[in-house]
């Protein structure tokens, strides 16, 4: 089939503005974005710039805008789509260091802000082997384990564009993780983190984050949860 494929570019060594480069390209339905990519680079400008790196919706690194919406260019089919007309740009909110590549520093600084990390500084239980934790308990944060850390969801909402301040729902959905885990301990100061100004009462519940991310991860009941517990002091 033909596509008529619009890549935006922005070269800041030039000076110029940022511009869309335009092709028409024969291309088999089932090629992937991120196919059709490569097929750019290695016909007509090896200086096309994006992330990529597993290639098989695992990193995370290629989330862009492709026709408005944020995916992974190697997840999303040509077919898939639904028209010939195919933009790609790059995720919103974050500033763009080149072509299809944005800044990623402000979102990993959110991240690391809620502690993604297992806090447990008490002694090994007796045996000395593993803190072990019941199906039940393992199943309660299962879906926030998931997440790949692809900003899709973050540079998906409005709160965030609006405010880049935001903590944002990737870095909600990380504390998530932790802040149900029975084994870890520093729930309640996650909570506080995530009762600031700028923490979880900014989302107004758009949902552009649970739409976008493509894990499937339920980004918008994760964040009702950690505002349910800061509210009730309760881990349900
Ligand atoms: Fe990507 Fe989903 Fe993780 Fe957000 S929650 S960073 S959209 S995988
Ligand atoms: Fe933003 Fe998602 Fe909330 S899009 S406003 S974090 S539900
Ligand atoms: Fe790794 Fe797409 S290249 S998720």
């Amino acid at each position: 089939m033909q596509i008529n494929l619009k890549i935006f570019r922005y070269l800041p060594h030039t000076g110029n503005k940022p511009y869309f480069d335009k092709y028409i390209m024969e291309v088999d339905p089932t090629e992937r974005i991120l196919d059709v990519l490569e097929q750019v680079r290695a016909d007509n400008d090896p200086g096309l710039a994006y992330r990529r790196s597993c290639a098989h919706g695992v990193c995370g690194s290629d989330a862009m805008r492709i026709n408005g919406r944020n995916m992974l260019a190697c997840k999303v089919l040509v077919k898939d789509l639904g028209s010939t007309d195919i933009t790609v740009e790059p995720l919103l909110g974050l500033s763009v260091l080149r072509d299809l590549i944005v800044d990623m520093d402000p979102f990993f600084e959110h991240f690391r802000s809620v502690q993604p990390f297992f806090v447990n500084d008490d002694p090994l239980p007796a045996d000395g082997k593993e803190r072990l934790q019941s199906p039940a308990d393992r199943e309660r944060f299962d879906d926030t384990t998931k997440c790949i850390l692809c900003a899709a969801c973050t540079t998906s909402c409005p709160s965030f564009w609006a405010n880049g301040n935001y903590v944002g729902p990737a870095a909600i959905v990380n504390a998530h993780r932790f802040i149900y885990d029975t084994r870890d301990t520093a729930a309640a100061e996650r909570l506080e983190i995530l009762n600031d100004q700028m923490g979880v009462w900014r989302c107004r519940t758009a949902f552009n984050c649970t739409e976008a991310c493509p894990r499937d991860i339920q980004i918008t009941k994760a964040i009702a949860e950690v505002k349910q517990a800061i509210q009730t002091g309760k881990l349900e």
